[in-house]
């Protein structure tokens, strides 16, 4: 595939859940060799299921529309079902990405995974 879908277009340019949170229950960072970066953050509610997922970003539109994307598959799902998202997954979610953005979706995916690790880690120490 060489060119963007209109999901990853929409998403790019109209990104989903854009923003901070204050008091995250995980939080997770990622760069790429590129130079650019993302943080995802999390809530989880009183069944440990994710409530709330925001994003910031420094990259390309492949990597802002994976990181909205993310955040929309990650509502509602549990710590353990959010870690078995895979990057295959949010590429899918997208339609698909050329082969030479998939590093960008990658960058997104990665720091999701240490947000909810994060989530898990602050899960275990309340125990
Ligand atoms: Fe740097 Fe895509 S994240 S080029």
């Amino acid at each position: 595939m060489d060119k963007f879908t209109e999901r990853m277009i929409d998403h790019a340019q109209n990104p989903r859940n854009l923003g901070l949170i204050e008091e995250p229950d995980g939080a997770g960072r990622a760069e790429s060799s590129c130079g650019d970066w993302v943080l995802m953050m999390l809530t989880l509610d009183d069944r440990q299921r994710i409530a709330d997922c925001r994003f910031q970003a420094v990259g390309c539109g492949s990597a802002v529309a994976s990181a909205s994307v993310i955040t929309e598959l990650a509502k509602g799902r549990t710590v353990a079902e959010a870690a078995e998202l895979t990057a295959e997954d949010v590429v899918t979610h997208l339609g698909g990405l050329p082969e030479q953005k998939m590093h960008c979706s990658q960058m997104s995916h990665t720091a999701f995974i240490a947000a909810v690790e994060s989530a898990q880690q602050r899960l275990s120490s309340r125990y």
